[in-house]
């Protein structure tokens, strides 16, 4: 496996494989799980064995507002690479420092307001621009056939896709399904902040998703129904929100008549958690 500290380095290598070989990358911040590395597979499934894995890690500053967990982020930069390693992948670009990938600091933006705004961005209105300019600057060096997403991250792949399709990126863009531990809690980074005690109270979520299902598989299709009692259920964990939106829009729903995501951000102890399911009539 080759590892890239810098863009640079990325660049040369970006050159001298040449447009024949296919590139899968899988962006991450770090701190690798096994939802991480199942991403890798499907990159793998993508470019095939004759294609390059590219996984890249960088804690990105600019999709964090002030107050919120930039500084504390975890990180295991060798514990990574050894994981990065054993799950296959070709090649790692860590950026040599921050200034690497914003040479001119801040100040140029990609911003997908149409899908910005709702969901997690009531809270963190700046997150998804700070998401899209990242990304938009690894695809610029990497030129990627093929990135993987997390789909846990539901309205972060919603922005990528149409950020792709917005700026005629090229390539595809792939969700990988949600990796979760044998409870039932998917695996986040942020799962590390967790004590023992909030660890158990956060199975509220998942325990809340599957009740969602069952509601919609027995025919209910009113939202309100199907949401019912979801505060009590995830308390303690104090709800950021928790909503039925369109798959594609992201606009809320009163009724699921076309592919719908009910979505939930909690707050356990020092976490913020995200979870997801599809409802599809
Ligand atoms: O999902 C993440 O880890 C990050 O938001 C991403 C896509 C790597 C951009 O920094």
């Amino acid at each position: 496996m080759k590892l890239l500290e810098g863009v640079e380095p990325l660049r040369r290598w970006r050159e001298g494989l040449g447009d024949d070989v296919r590139v899968g990358v899988v962006p991450t911040m770090g701190f690798l799980h096994e939802g991480h590395l199942s991403l890798l597979q499907i990159a793998r499934d993508h470019v095939g064995p004759s294609g390059q894995v590219m996984l890249t890690i960088f804690v990105n500053p600019t999709q964090f507002a002030a107050g919120e967990d930039l500084d504390r982020y975890p990180t295991d930069r060798d514990g990574d690479l050894e994981k990065a390693r054993a799950a296959g992948a070709d090649v790692v670009f860590i950026p040599a420092t921050i200034d690497d990938l914003y040479p001119r600091g801040e100040g140029a933006w990609v911003d997908i307001a149409a899908l910005s705004g709702g969901l997690c961005g009531r809270s963190r209105p700046t997150h998804f621009r700070g998401v899209a300019t990242v990304v938009m600057k690894l695809w610029g060096l990497i030129r990627p056939d093929v990135g993987v997403f997390g789909e846990k991250d539901a309205q972060q792949l919603a922005v990528i896709r149409r950020m792709h399709a917005e700026f005629f990126l090229g390539g595809e863009v792939v969700g990988g399904p949600i990796v979760r531990e044998s409870d039932g809690l998917a695996m986040s980074s942020r799962n590390a902040y967790l004590t023992p005690e909030d660890r158990e109270e956060a199975l509220r979520i998942p325990s809340f998703l599957r009740e969602v299902r069952a509601r919609f598989a027995s025919g209910e299709r009113a939202v309100e129904a199907l949401l019912a009692g979801g505060a009590e259920a995830i308390a303690p964990g104090r709800l950021d929100y928790l909503e039925i939106v369109d798959a594609q829009t992201l606009e809320p729903v009163t009724e699921v008549t076309a592919p719908c995501v009910c979505a939930i951000a909690a707050h356990f102890g020092a976490s913020r958690l995200l979870d997801n399911c599809s409802l599809a009539p």
